[in-house]
């Protein structure tokens, strides 16, 4: 059977979309340098360990098992590490997804869903953001992602490939069945950030009290990350009925203030959040926030888990369950 390439499938939000993928009754393969991904994210599926940037190991991997589309989430995504490192995002996220766009080209596999981000839009000069907002990244991740989608028409007329960009806004939470769950190193999202405050971490670094906004904390959308996974699989089922390249946001519409997500964190766990009032962060706008009617209006998509209650339910249940991540014993 035909399967589906997930690169950085033993990341967070890939290992999430491949389950999601195994559930919809798809064949996957994992392909992932582990440079930031877990083994034991893979939840036994076939893996394979490779750079993207190595393109005769991506076509060999593609003719192996037959691979009919690819998903691509294998990147670099903390925007403070781009802005001290642009090559080095450069390198991977453009010249390394060029290599998987090489390989599809040269295996004839014709669709591809490319996780891409808000990042993409820059300081938003409105609020909620539509895809027509003016994409004018303000820092080096951004950028890197705002270049493949640009290439991606190109890619198309020359080589016949068809691709979804899926413009996330804040991935978040944990698979509801606590398999899978958020594990960077070190970790640069809010509601691990604080639930490793909680349990004996560094206090948790509030950056600006003095946005406006109700509370003078910034409001970000926080979306579920099996939600993201149901959409891809959606994105996907279009693309290969013969669906016209597109790109969506994907967010919930509905944003949540720092705060917020610090007491809903408390309610949760019971627990006081150790916390900082730290200066703002430059390029850290003060609210963003998705228009996702597109995405739901092409592909029936909505959010299912999308409540910050279950979002923070779902992230404290793994993390309780796998305090060390994957590699930590119970994993
Ligand atoms: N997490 C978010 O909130 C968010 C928001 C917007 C967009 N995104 C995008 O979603 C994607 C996945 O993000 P994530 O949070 O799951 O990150 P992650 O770091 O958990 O996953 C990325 C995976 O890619 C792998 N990888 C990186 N470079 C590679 C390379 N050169 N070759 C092979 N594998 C490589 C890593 O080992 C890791 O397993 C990224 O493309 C990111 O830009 C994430």
């Amino acid at each position: 059977m035909a399967a589906v390439l997930v690169t950085g499938g033993a990341g967070y939000i890939g290992s999430h979309a491949a389950k999601a993928l195994r559930r919809a009754g798809r064949e996957v393969v994992l392909y992932d340098d582990l440079s930031a991904g877990h083994r034991k994210a893979a939840l036994g599926a076939p893996f394979v360990l490779g750079d993207i940037a190595d393109v005769p190991r991506l076509r060999e991997t593609l003719r192996r098992y037959r691979v009919e589309a690819v998903m691509h989430f294998a990147a670099r995504l903390d925007v403070g590490e781009s802005v001290r490192d642009p090559i080095g995002y450069y390198r991977n996220n453009v010249a390394g997804t060029l290599a998987v766009l090489e390989a599809m080209a040269a295996e004839s596999v014709a669709a591809f869903v490319l996780s891409s981000t808000c990042a993409v839009y820059g300081e938003p000069e409105r609020t909620p953001i539509d895809e027509e907002h003016p994409a004018r990244p303000i820092n080096a991740y951004g950028e890197t992602k705002l270049a493949i989608e640009r290439a991606l028409p190109h890619v198309e007329r020359a080589y016949g490939i068809r691709a979804v960009s899926l413009r996330y806004f804040n991935a978040a939470g944990a698979d509801p069945d606590g398999e899978l769950g958020e594990d960077h190193d070190p970790e640069i999202h809010l509601i691990p950030r604080a639930i490793e405050a909680i349990s004996g971490g560094a206090p948790l670094q509030v950056f600006g009290s003095d946005y406006p906004t109700p509370d003078g904390t910034c409001l970000r959308d926080y979306i579920h990350v099996s939600d993201l996974a149901d959409a891809h699989v959606a994105a996907l089922d279009a693309l290969e009925r013969h669906g016209a390249s597109a790109t969506y946001n994907l967010g919930n519409g509905r944003p949540y203030s720092v705060l917020e997500v610090i007491s809903s964190v408390e309610e949760v766990t019971g627990r006081t959040v150790p916390r900082q009032v730290a200066a703002r962060r430059p390029g850290d706008p003060a609210v963003l926030c998705a228009a996702n009617a597109k995405v739901k209006a092409a592909l029936g998509w909505q959010p299912r888990l999308g409540d910050l209650r279950t979002i923070v339910e779902t992230a404290w249940r793994w993390h309780r369950a796998h305090p060390g991540g994957f590699e930590g014993g119970s994993g």
